[in-house]
């Protein structure tokens, strides 16, 4: 299955990890099945309102059960590496407590399916699914919820350790304090910044926590954390709006790279929200475990005005007209992807650098011939692996690329409205489509391995 293609890759590495990436609530459905308990989606997706459509990750892709099929497919694309995550409910229900073998069988299995298919496995411990249980008990604004985390996932590693070697403690931590604890957009649907600033803290102590954790169980380890990143840029020259976007870049990337790189919480953010960090001894020394690789995902850049009324960061994303956007009405801006990988490099000297996500969602539909035509979401992994080339080309140690996403799949309070796939899903049989850009993306993938 390959497909011509444009672009010059030689500078990417010959041992690139070239993958898709998805995560379980939003693919593998079976949420009641076989000792798996509710997670905090399962509540949020419940709330009248909350999810466009009413959706809900109860069936999603079936891929709990169609798991072979799906691997069959990341062959069918040439793919040689996949990011999944793991269900913490799937493993334990509780949160803490009983181990549900059931849980972990099902991961076991799909490795050993992964492997036998020449796919390396990069395994996300927490992909936004929380028992709700452990809700029940504070969330992540309570310090308890970082310890549980890297006990799941010390458990989790004992069982994969042998086997799975990459390992990311958490996906987008950004997404779960600020949209899930400040903007009240995503589960649990809170809005209070005092939740939302310690939520973030003690993801960040989870992350460390859960590095300790998965290095103990599991010596071979090579641990990372996934961060969504986007540049910011002033709309205008004004000092309100160049304020704003320091703030804006202190929000959504200095509060989540600066601790984990050794450099605390960023005292001007730590201001701007100020709200008391529920710090102990010792703490920054864990945040700021040893990194093997960062994770970046990447979408979209952010240009920004200040908006002194509005929620911390008191700045506000503009709209530029006449700039492409995709159906999530993101703008796209490849350059971006470029930009935040030298800064990951140059700044923070990250030892390796994944691009855990990239993609695009388009209202792709089947044509009678049965085929999903998607030139758009082609052209942008074009323009996107270009970007890693280039930045690969300037020394940036980028070593894979998961495409956002093997298969079409609940986009979290958009529902199955928002289709990122490089497979389609049709979600009333279940069937799968490869589209164009999953083609492209083969014939990328086979192009770069023959050069
Ligand atoms: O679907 C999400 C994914 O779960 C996390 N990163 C962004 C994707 C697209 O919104």
């Amino acid at each position: 299955m390959t497909d011509a293609h444009p672009v010059d890759l030689g500078a990417l590495p010959r041992d690139f990890a070239w993958g898709t990436a998805t995560s379980a609530y939003q693919i593998e459905g079976a949420v009641d099945e076989d000792g798996r308990a509710p997670s905090i989606w399962d509540t949020f997706s419940r709330v009248p309102g909350a999810v466009d459509g009413g959706d809900t990750g109860d069936t999603a892709c079936d891929h709990y059960h169609r798991w072979r099929e799906d691997i069959a497919l990341m062959r069918q694309l040439g793919t040689n590496a996949y990011r999944l995550s793991i269900a913490w409910p799937r493993v334990l229900p509780g949160g803490d407590g009983p181990v549900n073998g059931k849980g972990l069988d099902f991961y076991d299995q799909l490795v050993d399916g992964l492997l036998a298919a020449g796919i390396e496995p990069s395994v996300t411990l927490y992909h936004w699914d929380l028992p709700q249980a452990l809700q029940d008990r504070g969330g992540w604004p309570e310090r308890a919820t970082a310890e549980h985390l890297a006990a799941y996932a010390g458990l989790v590693a004992e069982r994969l350790g042998d086997r799975v070697t990459q390992w990311a403690t958490l996906n987008e931590p950004l997404c779960s304090a600020w949209i899930g604890h400040l903007e009240g957009r995503m589960a649990p649907g809170q809005a209070d910044l005092t939740a939302a600033v310690r939520a973030s803290y003690h993801l960040l102590l989870g992350h460390g926590l859960t590095a300790q954790a998965v290095r103990a169980a599991a010596p071979g380890a090579r641990i990372g954390i996934v961060n969504n990143l986007s540049t910011v840029e002033a709309a205008t020259d004004s000092d309100a709006d160049r304020a704003a976007a320091r703030r804006m870049d202190g929000h959504v990337n200095r509060w989540w790279l600066d601790p984990v790189h050794g450099r605390g919480f960023p005292a001007d953010m730590r201001e701007v929200y100020g709200v008391d960090l529920p710090e102990r001894p010792g703490d920054l020394a864990t945040i700021a475990a040893p990194l093997d690789w960062f994770g970046l995902n990447y979408y979209f850049p952010q240009v920004v005005a200040a908006d002194p009324d509005g929620p911390a960061p008191y700045a506000r994303q503009i709209e530029r007209p006449g700039v492409p956007r995709t159906g999530m009405d993101w703008e796209v801006d490849a350059h971006g992807l470029e930009t935040l990988i030298m800064r990951l490099h140059e700044e923070y000297a990250s030892p390796q650098i994944r691009i855990t996500e990239n993609g695009s969602s388009y209202p792709d539909t089947v044509a009678p011939d049965g085929t999903v035509h998607d030139p758009e979401r082609a052209a942008y992994l074009t323009a996107h692996l270009a970007a890693c080339a280039r930045a690969a080309r300037r020394g940036a140690p980028v070593a894979g690329y998961y495409a956002w996403s093997l298969l079409d799949n609940f986009e979290w309070a958009y529902g199955y409205d928002k289709r990122f796939g490089l497979v389609h899903v049709d979600y009333a049989t279940q069937r799968r489509t490869v589209k164009t850009s999953g083609r492209h993306y083969a014939g990328i993938i086979a192009a770069h391995r023959a050069g």
